[in-house]
C-alpha cells in the first residue's frame, strides 16, 4: 500500500542541523530512512551528530558553513549532489536571537545597536533566502522540491524584547508565502514551500531570558506559561511529527502554510 508518510531515501539538506532543535530532527528523519545533508558551522559538533547518526544506522554526512554565505553553500550543494545525486528537501533551521539585538526591560527602542538589529536579519532572512536559492536550482533540475523554513511564534505576534528577532521571523514567514506561489507558478506543482513556526522552547540561546540561574523560571518564563493553554514550554520532540507531515507526500497539497507548533499560545487571548 502506498505510505504517505514514507519518507526513505528522500535527501534532505537542514542547515544549522547540530543546533538543539535541529539535531532532534537529524536524528529523527535519518532514523525514518532519510539521507541527511547536515549544513552548520561547528565541524566538532557536526561530526560527532553524524557518527551518532551512522552508528545508529542511518545515513548522513556533515558539511560546514555559513548560511550567509553564496560561495560556500555553492560547494556545499555540488558536494551533496556527488554524494546523493539531488536534493529533495531544504530544512532553513540557521538561525535565532542575539542579546544586542534585543531591548532590556530598563531599555527602549533608542537603545537599540542597529549592527545587531542588522546580524540578526542577516542569519534569520538572509540565512533563509541565500540557500533557498541555492539550494532550489538543484530542484528546479530535477523538476520537484520541498523547502521547509522555520519562522517562530515571534513572527505571528511581536513579543517584547526581540526586536529584531520577531522582524526577522516575520519576514521569514512572509517570504515562505512568496515562494510557494513563486515556485508552484513557474515550475509547477511538485515545488512546495512551507514553514514551522514553533512556540517556546527551552534551548541555549533563549534558557537566560526564560530561567534564572537556580533553573526557576523568570518573570518571563512564568508569563510565557501562564498564556500557554498547555501550561509548559515545548520539547524538541513536540516538532517531529509536524516536520515528518511537512517532509511527506503526506503534505504534497501543502504550500505556503506556516504551521504553528506551541501548545497553543497564538490562539490563546485570556
Ligand atoms: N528555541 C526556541 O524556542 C525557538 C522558537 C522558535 C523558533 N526557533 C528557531 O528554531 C531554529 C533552531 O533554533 P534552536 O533553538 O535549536 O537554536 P540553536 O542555537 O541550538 O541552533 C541554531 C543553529 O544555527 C546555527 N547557525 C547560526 N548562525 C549560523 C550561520 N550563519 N551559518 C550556519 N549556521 C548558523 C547555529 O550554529 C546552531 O547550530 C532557529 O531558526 C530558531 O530561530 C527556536
Amino acid at each position: 500500500m502506498y505510505d504517505l508518510f514514507n519518507i526513505k531515501n528522500k535527501v534532505v539538506v537542514i542547515t544549522g542541523g547540530t543546533g538543539v532543535l535541529c539535531s532532534s530532527m537529524v536524528k529523527y528523519l535519518a532514523a525514518h530512512g532519510a539521507k541527511m545533508a547536515v549544513l552548520a558551522r561547528d565541524k566538532a559538533k557536526g561530526d560527532k551528530l553524524v557518527d551518532e547518526v551512522t552508528n545508529d544506522g542511518g545515513d548522513a554526512i556533515f558539511l560546514q558553513t555559513d548560511v550567509t554565505d553564496e560561495t560556500l553553500l555553492k560547494q556545499n550543494a555540488e558536494e551533496i549532489i556527488r554524494k546523493y545525486g539531488r536534493i529533495d528537501v531544504l530544512i532553513n533551521g540557521a538561525g535565532g536571537n542575539m542579546p544586542g539585538a534585543t531591548i532590556g526591560p530598563n531599555n527602549t527602542i533608542f537603545d537599540l545597536k542597529i549592527d545587531e538589529f542588522r546580524k540578526v536579519v542577516d542569519v534569520n532572512l538572509m540565512g533563509s533566502v541565500i540557500p533557498t536559492i541555492v539550494f532550489a536550482k538543484y530542484m528546479v533540475d530535477k523538476k520537484q522540491g520541498n523547502i521547509i523554513n522555520i519562522s517562530s511564534e515571534s513572527a505571528l505576534r511581536p513579543l517584547t524584547r526581540v526586536a529584531g528577532y520577531g522582524a526577522a521571523k516575520a519576514a521569514v514567514s512572509n517570504f515562505t508565502k512568496y515562494m510557494a506561489g513563486e515556485m508552484a507558478i513557474k515550475f509547477g506543482d511538485n515545488f512546495r514551500v512551507n514553514a514551522m513556526a514553533p512556540g517556546f522552547f527551552i534551548t541555549e540561546q533563549n534558557r537566560t531570558l526564560l530561567t534564572n540561574p537556580d533553573g526557576s523560571y523568570s518573570d518571563r518564563g512564568k508569563s510565557i506559561i501562564a498564556h500557554t493553554p498547555f501550561r509548559r514550554f515545548g520539547v524538541p520532540e513536540d516538532l517531529l511529527g509536524t516536520l515528518h507531515y511537512l517532509v511527506s507526500d503526506a503534505s504534497k497539497f501543502v504550500t505556503g502554510t506556516v504551521a504553528v507548533v506551541d501548545g497553543g499560545f497564538d490562539a490563546f487571548s485570556i
